[in-house]
């Protein structure tokens, strides 16, 4: 046995074979910087370590690998290639899907990956264990939609297992809970006749028999526990007779069931919304490669269900063992007055190449259950469109956190979606009567005379220039309200939060503030409105609700007439992000946070800060300014606070051009952008009547000009067939070039050749089985630090967290 003992803040890897247990630490780009952050004596483990470990496990047949390690950077190519020829070799991974639970999009790669068992955490009264990570994935965003993670949950808090000198002790984590199921899996393989094992073990099939196997709990929702609680039984039972086939993880989708199919319940479809997307995984225990054989199809039981709209993108090719499904639903027109439910099925055949000494492929049709719950469309007053295209988060790029305060968590990492970081927002809105649609496409693609009120909240991104058009039409003509939450952005803070990355040998350094509130400017400049670049922090009242203003800007550009609120706060611009806050200015000055503006048909507010609503780094919340806002924006109803005379601006607030925050000019930003360099197009997130093109309100011929008064594109007719989505959307693997760090020997089984793959299953399963759930259990012991700090962190009444 090989113990490398990082230290506290580095997690393990253990590879199981037989007797041979291999212990090593990683520590990727991220958490590297944590340390670096923390000061804490540096101890740096290398993707290429990892990359030696995996080929280590590959050369000599490992079969199963419990993997307590992980990190935010899913980007990590080098890293998250090796775990798909991991999978590809038919080695069955399980892995701790992170600690950065109770908050939502936290979810840690490599358990993240649909081919690598993601395991949660959960205590003996099958409670969801406070530290678990929460889904969805965040890959997908902004055009798509998560997949739902993690697999399954097994216990992890306070389990027993056997220090490394003698004795036990007592461990939590999700590092704990996923080598439970490493040794639920051994257990499983060990009941397996041996002459079978090679026919129907492999990462597919066994994460099928976890997941079926599974017992749902009755509290959480599907981010929360996936499958639910892994049950050996059940999942023995079903591997006992188990046939080689597909199937869809999630298999049903039920809108009747809440709080278990959150967030879909909690809002139902109706006729003329953005498409909500629901991201299957196809899991295929027939062969490593598989392909789908054309489109999905859709079988509604009884007539409403004509009255779904679905569209499907898909994997054509399903590699190593899982693909995934994406399903795009929208109600038809003749559904806008309809109310109840639709039911039915979505089948896809896939078939896999035949398995040697076989004649013909193996083929396998898997089902996807729906029961969907539909309404009228609400007036326009009560839709909100949230928009998530303009939201660029890490990775790839090093986008910084939106508290300043918050120290533990240097990145912006948790998604800034709805269903994530924002769930409890979406949750407040919808339980003020708001049905609350997410823009994943630039503003062309969406029709404004839908909407009430567009959320722009903590956004990152450039905007096309049509869309600062086209968003001013709206407000001025269509009376779109606007809600803008911005955040921190100053050039000189930027500067001090550069570090450099061991790991990468670069210097890396944020690539914007908070928000990009140069690119906010540009687009608020139609209204005469633009933020500063102060960072302001403190407390102060309104409406008697005591708040905390985080890192927030100030409004430095407001026309007259509008109301602006302003209250004095300590401005930290100089004190920098890293440093000593004491160096910092001590004078208070009166800054206006909040404008609220009547400007055509429609009307604007902006508020400096965006934690208040964001549930990963609150201090307090506002929602409650979120709805009178929302009031404001969408049906003119006028609040006495928000309004009071004191706050009326007859003069403007004005400020030069030269003195407004400018971007940076040593940041290429096009790496990391969806406007910078790309072309202006409505993505499968958008109406169908869009997709493909450029969008609403403009003249989709090249070369032509746009129509002047933006006449609104009439939304009618079908689906604008011209974009083949399939071909557009091949998974990445197809890129990869494994000669560069393997030997040939490997080549066959990854491009999946040779579907004859190495002897699976070692003959003493039981011992590493036993290894795995009793004992050689080096828990982590900077859990304990971690579970120490969290503790004293209740005591101060926030939410942040230490990174893993
Ligand atoms: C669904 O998830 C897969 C795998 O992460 C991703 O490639 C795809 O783009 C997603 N599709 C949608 C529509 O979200
Ligand atoms: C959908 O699938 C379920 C389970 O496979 C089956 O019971 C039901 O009859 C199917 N319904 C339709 C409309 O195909
Ligand atoms: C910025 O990066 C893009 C690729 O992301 C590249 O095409 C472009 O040339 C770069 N621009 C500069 C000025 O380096
Ligand atoms: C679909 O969009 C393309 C441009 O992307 C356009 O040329 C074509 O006419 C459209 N087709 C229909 C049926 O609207
Ligand atoms: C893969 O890399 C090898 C050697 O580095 C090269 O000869 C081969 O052409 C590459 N294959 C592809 C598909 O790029
Ligand atoms: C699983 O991972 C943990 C945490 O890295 C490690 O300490 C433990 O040895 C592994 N256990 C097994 C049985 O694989």
């Amino acid at each position: 046995m090989i113990i490398l003992d990082m230290g506290h803040l580095l997690l393990e890897l253990l590879l199981v074979k037989m007797q041979s247990v291999l212990d090593l630490h990683r520590i990727r780009r991220f958490m590297h910087f944590v340390c670096l952050q923390m000061r804490s004596l540096l101890q740096v483990s290398y993707t290429s370590w990892f990359l030696d470990a995996f080929n280590y496990a590959i050369a000599t047949n490992i079969d199963v690998l419990n993997l307590s390690i992980g990190g935010p950077d899913y980007l990590d190519l080098p890293f998250i290639e090796k775990i798909w020829e991991i999978t590809a070799n038919n080695i069955i991974m399980v892995s701790a899907i992170g600690n950065d639970g109770p908050l939502y999009g936290t979810l840690n790669n490599p358990a993240d990956q649909s081919d690598v068992i993601g395991v949660g955490g959960i205590d003996y009264n099958d409670h969801i264990a406070s530290f678990s990570s929460r889904g969805m994935s965040t890959w997908e965003i902004p055009h798509g939609y998560g997949r739902v993670k993690p697999d399954v949950v097994a216990y992890g808090r306070e389990i027993m297992g056997s220090k490394i000198s003698t004795g036990c002790k007592s461990l939590s984590g999700t590092s704990v809970a996923s080598p439970v199921v490493a040794g639920v899996v051994c257990l499983l393989v060990s009941v397996i006749p041996e002459n079978n094992r090679k026919n129907i073990l492999n990462p597919a099939s066994m994460k099928q028999a976890l997941v079926e196997g599974a017992a749902k709990l009755s509290g959480p929702n599907m981010y929360e526990q996936g499958a639910g609680r892994v049950d050996l039984l059940e999942s023995y039972e079903i591997l006992k007779n188990y046939q080689p086939r597909a199937s869809i993880f999630p298999s049903v989708l039920d809108y009747t069931d809440c709080p278990y199919s959150w967030p879909f319940c909690r809002q139902p479809l109706y006729a003329g919304a953005m498409p909500v997307i629901f991201n299957v995984t196809i899991l295929n225990g027939m062969g490593v490669i598989g392909y789908v054989d054309g489109p999905p199809t859709w079988h509604p039981l009884g007539e409403e269900g004509n009255l779904l709209n679905i569209r499907f993108t898909y994997s054509e090719v399903i590699w190593p063992w899982t693909g995934y499904l994406a399903l795009h639903m929208q109600i038809k027109e003749e559904g806008a007055k309809f109310s109840g439910e639709i039911e039915g099925n979505v089948s896809v055949s896939v078939h896999s190449p035949p398995a040697r000494g076989e004649k013909s492929s193996r083929r396998s049709t898997c089902m996807l259950q729906l029961k969907l719950k539909v309404v009228p469309t609400p007036p326009r007053s009560k839709r909100v469109l949230w928009d998530q295209f303009h939201s660029i988060k890490y990775p790839p790029g090093y986008i910084p956190r939106d508290s300043l305060d918050v120290r533990s968590d240097i990145l912006d990492w948790h998604g800034d979606h709805l269903h994530t970081n924002f769930h409890i927002m979406f949750n407040m809105l919808r339980d003020a009567g708001y049905y609350v649609e997410t823009l994943g496409s630039p503003f062309t693609c969406f029709d404004a005379h839908q909407y009430g009120t567009l959320m722009l909240v903590d956004l990152e991104d450039e905007y096309f220039e049509e869309e600062i058009e086209k968003l001013s039409y709206d407000v001025l003509n269509t009376g779109l309200g606007l809600a803008v939450f911005s955040e921190w952005y100053n050039v000189e803070t930027m500067v001090k939060m550069r570090f450099f990355d061991d790991n990468t040998r670069s210097w890396w350094t944020p690539v914007t503030g908070g928000a990009n509130i140069p690119a906010l400017n540009d687009l608020l400049a139609p209204f005469g409105i633009a933020f500063g670049d102060k960072i302001l922090n403190g407390d102060f009242s309104l409406n008697g609700e005591q708040s905390r203003y985080a890192s927030g800007t100030d409004i430095v550009r407001f026309p007259g007439g509008g109301n602006v609120h302003s209250f004095p706060f300590l401005d930290t611009t100089e004190s920098g992000a890293t440093q000593n806050v004491l160096t910092s200015s001590t004078t208070k000055a009166d800054s206006p946070i909040l404008g609220l503006l009547e400007v055509g048909e429609g009307r604007i507010a902006v508020y400096g800060d965006s934690n208040c609503l964001d549930s990963s780094h609150m201090v307090t919340n506002c929602y409650w300014l979120l709805r009178k806002i929302l009031d404001f924006t969408s049906a003119n109803i006028r609040d006495s606070v928000l309004f009071s005379d004191s706050s009326k601006h007859d003069t403007p607030l004005v400020e030069d051009d030269n003195q407004l925050p400018s971007r940076r000019t040593d940041v290429n930003f096009s790496s990391y952008s969806a406007v910078v360099g790309k072309d202006l197009a409505c993505r499968s997130d958008s109406r169908f009547e869009v997709w493909g093109t450029k969008g609403y309100n403009l003249d989709v011929r090249e070369g032509d000009k746009r129509k002047p008064g933006y006449p609104v594109f009439h939304v009618g007719g079908g689906f604008n067939s011209t974009m083949d989505i399939s071909k557009s959307r091949r998974p990445k693997y197809t890129q990869i070039n494994k000669s560069d760090y393997l030997g040939s020997k490997y080549l066959g089984l990854i491009y999946g050749e040779e579907l004859d793959m190495p002897v699976l299953v070692a003959s003493h399963w039981l011992i590493p089985a036993v290894v795995a759930v009793t004992g050689v259990l080096v828990f982590l012991s900077f859990w304990r630090i971690r579970q120490k700090r969290r503790r004293r962190r209740k005591g101060s009444g926030t939410l942040r967290l230490a990174n893993l």
